[in-house]
C-alpha cells in the first residue's frame, strides 16, 4: 500500500546563530529531516518543512562580547551564513526564518499571554546569581564553576560539557561570573514557571502508550528506543516546574502589560519552538495558505527532527506548553539522532575539532552528495556514530564510484555501443538462460517486480526514519543491476544471442531510471544529473514516487522503447589518497592552532580570574632555566629541591612536583620560572622563584617549555 497522502509539518531544531554548523549538526537534525521531507513530497503529501535561526540566548551575547561586536551583528552574520550553508547542502526547507523577526516576537508573546491568562503558570520568586560589578542577573551560561558530578572545573551553569549532565547554576561548586570573574551573589527574582509535574501522567500515557486523552495518536513502537528511554528516565525521576522566563537583555520581552514583566524575557522553551509556529505563519502567508491547517487540524502530523540534547525539550517541555495552550497538535514522532564523532573524538567547536559544512562545501562544491551519502550511511540514528576521512574515502570509492556510478556507466555505455544510445526494443518471451521467470511472467517482468519491491524497501525505511537502511536499499538496486550484467555478460552474448541481450539491456535501463528516483531524497543533485544523462524530465518532487511506483505496479516501463539517452558520464569522482591525507592534516593543524591559543592561560582549566593591567603583568620576570640537580625534601612527600641554572647562575627552587616526577628524571630538563617571586623558606629550604607547570585533564603536571632551549631567556 502506498502511504495515504496527508498534511505534515516537519521541523528541524533552530540552530543558534552564534557559530558555523559542523557535520554533526547537519546529520543530526537537518539531513535526516530533508530525506524524510523529500520522500513525503514524492509520496504526494502536503508538507511544510520549517526551520530558522534561533537568534536569542546567552551564547549569542557572550559571542558578541568576545568579538567586541553586537548581538545584532552576530545574528545577521550567522543567519546569512546558515541560509547559504543549507542551500549548498541541498536542505530543502520551505522556509528558513529567524526569531528576531517582529512576527516571531508577536507570536511568542501571544503564546505566553494565552498561558498566562489561562493561569497555567506559577509565579515564583527564586534565588538567582547576580553579578554586582556587572549590575545584572546572570544567565546560566554566564556562570562557570566546578561540576558536582565529575569535578570538571569548567562546567557551565546549565550543563557540564565534560560529563554531559544538565545542571542548574545553584549546583555549581565555586561559581564565578564569566563577565567579571567575580563571585556572584544570590538575589531574589520573580519568574513564571510551567508546572511540568502537573503533566507527568498524560506525558507518560502519550509517550509510552501513544494516546492523548484516551485516543490513540501514534504507535509507541515507531519511536526510537533511545528517545523513549531518555523520556522515561526523566519521568521516573519526577518532573519539576520550569521557569519560562529569565532576566536577560536580549530576547523576546514578556508581554509588558503583565505585572512585573519589566526586564524579563521569554526563556528558550517559550521562544525557540514557537519559532516553528511563527515561521509557518510567515510561509503560509507567503503561499496564501492557512497556518492553522498545519498546526491545529486533526489531519495534520507534526514531526520534530532534533539532536539528542534536545529530547527533553521536544518530548516533555514543548508538548506540555502545547498542551497547556490547548489548540495545538502534539508531535507524532521526535526521531532524534545521537551524536556523530569525528576521527574517534567528540566533535568540539571550542577545540576546533570539526568539519565545518560551509567551508567544506565551498571548497568542494562537487562533493555535496558524496558528503550527504557518507553522513547518511553513518548517521547516528540509534547510537553515536563515527565519521573518519578514510571511511569517507572508502564509502565514496566503493559504494558511489565502484557500485552506483559504475552500474549507470556500464548500462549507458553498452546501450550506446549496441543500440546507438536507444533503449532497446525487446521480445518479452525471449528466454534468458538461468533466469527466473514462470508461466505467468517473463524474466523481464519478474525482475521489474523485484525492482518494485526494492523501491518499496527504500520508501518503507524512510517513512520509518531508518535512513541508513533506506540508503542501503538504494545501493542494493545498483548491486542487483550490476549482478544482472555480470551474470548475463552481454558483452559476450551480443554476437550469439542478440535478442537476449536486448532484454537484459532494456531491463538495466529500467533499473537506472528507477535509481534516478530512488536516489533523489538522499542525493538530489546526483539524481538530477542522472536524469539529464537519461534525457528524462527533471524530477518535480511532488508525487514523483507515487507515479514511479504506479508505473512499476502496472507493468509499465520507466524508459520507453527507443528512448534516446545522452552520452554516459561519471556520476561521482574517486577520492584520492592525497586529498584525504590533506583533509586529515588540515583537521589536526587547525585543531592544534586552537589548543596553542587556549594554552596561554597555562593552567587551561583554571577558573577565569579578574583582568589585570599590563603594568601588573610587566612586573613578572619570567625566564627560561635548566634543572641541574633534583633531590627530595626530607619529610615532605610533595616537595623537590631543585638546583637551576639561570643565565649561567645557579639558584634553588622548592617545587611541589614530587608526586609527578622522580628526582632522577629531572636533571637536564628545560623549564620556565617566575624569577622575581619573593624568596621564602619552605621546609627550611630557601626557595628563589617558582616553576610554571601546566595541569592536564587527568591532573598530571607538565613543565611549560620554550621552543628554544637556552636558559635565561626572558619571556614577556
Ligand atoms: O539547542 C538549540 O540549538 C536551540 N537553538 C534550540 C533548538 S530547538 C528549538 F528550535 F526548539
Ligand atoms: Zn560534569
Amino acid at each position: 500500500m502506498i502511504h495515504p497522502p496527508q498534511r505534515y509539518i516537519v521541523t528541524s531544531a533552530l540552530p543558534y546563530a552564534n557559530g558555523p554548523l559542523h557535520i554533526g549538526h547537519l546529520t543530526g537534525a537537518y539531513l535526516s529531516a530533508d530525506i524524510y521531507v523529500r520522500m513525503l513530497r514524492m509520496l504526494d503529501n502536503d508538507v511544510a518543512f520549517i526551520c530558522g535561526s534561533d537568534e536569542h540566548g546567552a551564547a549569542i551575547t557572550i559571542r558578541a562580547l568576545k568579538e567586541n561586536s553586537t548581538p545584532q551583528a552576530i545574528i545577521d552574520k550567522y543567519h546569512t551564513l546558515f541560509e547559504s550553508t543549507f542551500r549548498k547542502a541541498g536542505i530543502s526547507f520551505d522556509i528558513y526564518h529567524r526569531t528576531s523577526s517582529a512576527l516571531h516576537h508577536e507570536t511568542a508573546q501571544e503564546f505566553f499571554r494565552t498561558l498566562y491568562q489561562k493561569e497555567e503558570f506559577l509565579e515564583e520568586e527564586s534565588l538567582q546569581y547576580f553579578d554586582k560589578d556587572a549590575g545584572k542577573f546572570l544567565a546560566d551560561r554566564y556562570i562557570k564553576g566546578t561540576c558536582p558530578k565529575c569535578s570538571n572545573p569548567d562546567a557551565y551553569g546549565d550543563q557540564c560539557e565534560r560529563c554531559g549532565s544538565s545542571l542548574s547554576p545553584l549546583e555549581l561548586i565555586n561559581p564565578v561570573s564569566t563577565i567579571t570573574g567575580t563571585k556572584p551573589e544570590l538575589r531574589k527574582t520573580k519568574h513564571w514557571y510551567l508546572p511540568l509535574n502537573k503533566y507527568e501522567t498524560w506525558l507518560r500515557e502519550w509517550i509510552e502508550g501513544g494516546t492523548v486523552d484516551g485516543a490513540e495518536q501514534h504507535d509507541p513502537s515507531d519511536w526510537k528506543t533511545h528517545v523513549i528511554g531518555q523520556c522515561k528516565s526523566w519521568l521516573d525521576g519526577g518532573l519539576q516546574p520550569r521557569a519560562m522566563t529569565r532576566d536577560l537583555e536580549w530576547g523576546v520581552d514578556v508581554p509588558q502589560e503583565i505585572p512585573g514583566a519589566a526586564g524579563k524575557k521569554l526563556y528558550v522553551w517559550m521562544d525557540a519552538p514557537i519559532g516553528y509556529i511563527s515561521a509557518t505563519k510567515q510561509w503560509a502567508s507567503d503561499q496564501g495558505k492557512n497556518w492553522k491547517d498545519y498546526w491545529q487540524s486533526e489531519d495534520s502530523q507534526l514531526v520534530h527532527f532534533i539532536g539528542k540534547d534536545n529530547i527533553v525539550f521536544h518530548c516533555l517541555i514543548f508538548p506540555s506548553i502545547l498542551k497547556a495552550h490547548g489548540d495545538y497538535n502534539l508531535p507524532v514522532n521526535v526521531p532524534a539522532n545521537q551524536f556523530l564523532n569525528l576521527e574517534e573524538k567528540k566533535i568540539s567547536t571550542s577545540r576546533n575539532w570539526a568539519i565545518w559544512v560551509d567551508e567544506f562545501l565551498t571548497d568542494n562544491p562537487d562533493q555535496t552528495d558524496a558528503l550527504r551519502y557518507v553522513l547518511t550511511k553513518n548517521m547516528p540514528e540509534q547510537k553515536d556514530a563515527e565519521f573518519t576521512w578514510k571511511g569517507y574515502q572508502s564509502d565514496v570509492n566503493s559504494d558511489l564510484v565502484g557500485n552506483l556510478a559504475n552500474f549507470v556507466q556500464r548500462v549507458m555505455v553498452l546501450t550506446h555501443k549496441y543500440y546507438d544510445g536507444q533503449v532497446p526494443v525487446f521480445d518479452e518471451d525471449e528466454p534468458i538462460v538461468g533466469a527466473r521467470g514462470n508461466d505467468e511472467a517473463s524474466w523481464h517482468e519478474v525482475e521489474m517486480m523485484d525492482l518494485f519491491d526494492r523501491m518499496w524497501t527504500v520508501q518503507d525505511a524512510i517513512c520509518k526514519y531508518e535512513f541508513r537502511n533506506g540508503l542501503k536499499a538504494v545501493l542494493d538496486i545498483a548491486s542487483a543491476g550490476n549482478q544482472i550484467l555480470q551474470f548475463n555478460e552481454p558483452w559476450k552474448a551480443i554476437k550469439e544471442e542478440p535478442e537476449a541481450v536486448a532484454v537484459v539491456i532494456n531491463l538495466c535501463n529500467q533499473y537506472v531510471a528507477a535509481l534516478s528516483v530512488a536516489m533523489h531524497p538522499f542525493m538530489p543533485a546526483a539524481s538530477a544529473r542522472l536524469r539529464t544523462l537519461l534525457a528524462l524530465e527533471p524530477l518535480t518532487e511532488q508525487g514523483a514516487w507515487v507515479e514511479t511506483m504506479d508505473a512499476l505496479a502496472n507493468g509499465e516501463l520507466l524508459l520507453t522503447d527507443e528512448h534516446q539517452l545522452h552520452e554516459a558520464e561519471h556520476l561521482f569522482a574517486r577520492i584520492e589518497d592525497e586529498w584525504v591525507n590533506a583533509q586529515i592534516r588540515k583537521l589536526h593543524d587547525m585543531s592544534k592552532e586552537e589548543s596553542t591559543a587556549t594554552s596561554v592561560s597555562v593552567k587551561s582549566e583554571a577558573p577565569v580570574k579578574p583582568a589585570i593591567s599590563y603594568d601588573d603583568f610587566a612586573k613578572l620576570d619570567i625566564r627560561t632555566a635548566r634543572i641541574v640537580e633534583a633531590e627530595k625534601v626530607p619529610k615532605a612527600d610533595k616537595l623537590l629541591k631543585l638546583t637551576l641554572e639561570v643565565n649561567g647562575a645557579s639558584r634553588t627552587v622548592v617545587s611541589g612536583i614530587a608526586e609527578h616526577y622522580t628526582p632522577e628524571e629531572l636533571p637536564g630538563k628545560n623549564v620556565i620560572i617566575l624569577a622575581n617571586l619573593e624568596p621564602r623558606k619552605i621546609r627550611g629550604v630557601q626557595s628563589e622563584g617558582m616553576i610554571l607547570m601546566a595541569e592536564s585533564g587527568d591532573g598530571k603536571l607538565h613543565f611549560v617549555q620554550a621552543a628554544n632551549d637556552d636558559s635565561g631567556m626572558s619571556i614577556g
